[in-house]
């Protein structure tokens, strides 16, 4: 259960990575294309809190695939973070359209972090069983994680069960959709029965199909809330109609791993 800071604006950062961790969440899911990793860093020494208490990813940006780019940008966003390690980094995107469809030599870059323990663990984002594949065909190491976008409209089940059979851990994002799901019907009436709000039925619904969720708030009361998500019962049968609300492909919210070539100024 961690907490996400894509659309947290930098100067707010500090601050609200702060209040996260005051709340109890140890675990802040950054990127480099978040333009806000200084504010991560400080708001981490501000919470008072040994770096070894906070669970800590950055991604490597799309502009950076290239080797001697990726190392340099992995420097730039430890001296950011101000720390001299993460616990996980990740590749954001696949980009299979750019860089000659080339992710390999990415992948065996992000295990040089990994073998001089600069990133703790290394992992993927937004990759597709085929991308998986090539990367188990092609190199040595298999990925931590992959970061894929998961909630009740998209469900996202057979990348996730890859990552089941291959020791992946799949981290869900966007996993109440934005607030998107929150009106749906069926999520209104477990979280009535429950007698919780529906954001905490969703997250709650994730933690129990085994994801890694980190929803982004810059609400207190709602980094609360969706931190909050023990303390009520949430029925077999329930998961199950949630799990329904799968909508395919029509219920992605973000753009195709396939095709996706956004680079960043
Ligand atoms: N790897 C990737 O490509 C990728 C892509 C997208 C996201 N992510 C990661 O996943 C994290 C979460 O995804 P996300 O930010 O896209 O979406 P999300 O967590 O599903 O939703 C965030 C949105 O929902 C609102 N919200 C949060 N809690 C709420 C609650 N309890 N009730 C009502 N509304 C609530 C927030 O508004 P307020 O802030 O106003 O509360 C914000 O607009 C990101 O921060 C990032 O770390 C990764």
């Amino acid at each position: 259960m961690g907490f996400g800071v894509y659309q947290v604006p930098p100067e707010e950062t500090a601050a609200t990575v702060r209040t996260a961790l005051e709340i109890g969440y140890r675990h802040i899911d950054g990127a480099q294309m978040y333009g806000n990793e200084a504010g991560v860093g400080q708001g981490i020494r501000e919470a008072g809190l040994d770096r070894g208490q906070v669970f800590l990813t950055s991604k490597l940006n799309n502009g950076f695939h290239r080797p001697d780019d990726a190392r340099r940008a992995f420097d730039t966003t430890l001296a950011e973070l101000g720390t001299d390690y993460v616990d996980l980094f990740l590749i954001h995107w696949p980009l299979p359209t750019l860089y000659d469809g080339d992710f390999v030599s990415t992948w065996t870059t992000l295990e040089e972090f990994k073998a001089d323990g600069r990133a703790r663990s290394i992992g993927v984002s937004n990759f597709q069983i085929h991308h998986l594949q090539e990367l188990a065909r092609e190199t040595a190491t298999t990925p931590a994680v992959n970061q894929i976008e998961v909630h009740p409209y998209f469900t996202n089940d057979e990348v996730r069960a890859y990552g089941v059979e291959h020791d992946i851990a799949t981290e869900g994002w966007s996993p109440i959709a934005r607030g998107r799901v929150l009106g749906e019907p069926t999520v209104l009436r477990i979280a009535r029965a429950a007698g919780v709000h529906p954001a905490q039925v969703v997250l709650r619904w994730h933690i129990e199909r085994g994801d890694v969720v980190f929803p982004k708030s810059s609400q207190p009361q709602r980094m609360r809330e969706n931190f909050e998500i023990f303390d009520f019962e949430i029925t077999d049968e329930e998961i199950e109609a949630l799990t329904a609300l799968d909508r395919g492909e029509a219920g992605r919210q973000g753009p195709h791993p396939d095709s996706f070539d956004y680079l960043p100024d």
